[in-house]
């Protein structure tokens, strides 16, 4: 079968890892949706761009190519691999502004649609339940308790060489949160019809399993 699979959920709470680990066992593809938030927001940076500018907003847009590389899906902005400088803080700061302009939503969401038109597909991010597949095979709600994703992202971020303090991470992974929560534009929030899974006491192996537990339920 080729299942549209939706995994929603708070920042630094293992989606991506679900997501990617499902997708590899399904031999469907993975879409990241936070990194195509995080592109769009490494090129505002790269051009200055005011958000309250809808003008610039909208030309900035209008010259962006997002895609990823096939297999290692590492993140390309208009043919950049630029998937270390999008886990930066500096882009981690500035990407829940950018995520709730509606011009931006507007741009990305046909473009991740039409990335899963053919289902067999494993998408996370934070309305992809709601807005982008709400009519998605299985949809998954994930969380995890703030030290354990703080914990996490430190660990990701110390591995990738950066040194934040701990403070700086879990501030940031709060401000995201709200910020994502109550935009107006397809705030995250639960879809009805998710599953709701809590890893924070949780394996690795643990977690994964009953992701696809839930997959095989769909059988
Ligand atoms: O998933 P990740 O933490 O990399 O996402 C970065 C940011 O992109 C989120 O904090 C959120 O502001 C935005 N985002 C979004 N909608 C999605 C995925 C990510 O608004 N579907």
């Amino acid at each position: 079968m080729h299942y549209t699979i939706a995994i929603d959920g708070y920042s630094a709470c293992g989606k991506s890892t679900l997501a990617r680990a499902m997708a590899n066992a399904l031999g469907y593809r993975y879409i990241d949706t936070g990194a195509m938030y995080r592109m769009v927001t490494l090129h505002f940076q790269r051009l200055g761009v005011d958000l309250a500018d809808d003008e610039a907003v909208a030309r900035a847009l209008e010259g962006i190519h997002l895609d990823f590389v096939p297999g290692s899906n590492r993140a390309l902005l208009n043919g950049e691999d630029v998937e270390d400088e999008i886990r930066s803080m500096a882009v981690s700061s500035f990407v829940s502004p950018v995520a709730a302009v509606s011009a931006v939503r507007r741009s990305i969401v046909p473009l991740q649609q039409k990335m899963g038109a053919n289902g067999a597909i494993v998408m996370d991010g934070r309305d992809i339940g709601t807005v982008v597949f709400p009519g998605a095979d299985l949809k998954l709600f994930v969380t995890a308790d703030l030290e354990t994703r703080t914990e996490r992202r430190l660990s990701e971020l110390l591995a990738a060489g950066k040194n934040p303090s701990r403070a700086e991470v879990a501030a940031n992974l709060l401000e995201r949160d709200h910020i994502d929560s109550t935009r107006a534009d397809s705030p995250l929030k639960q879809a009805e019809d998710a599953i709701v899974l809590d890893n924070s006491q949780w394996s690795l192996p643990d977690f994964i399993a009953a992701g696809m537990a839930e997959v095989e339920n769909l059988y």
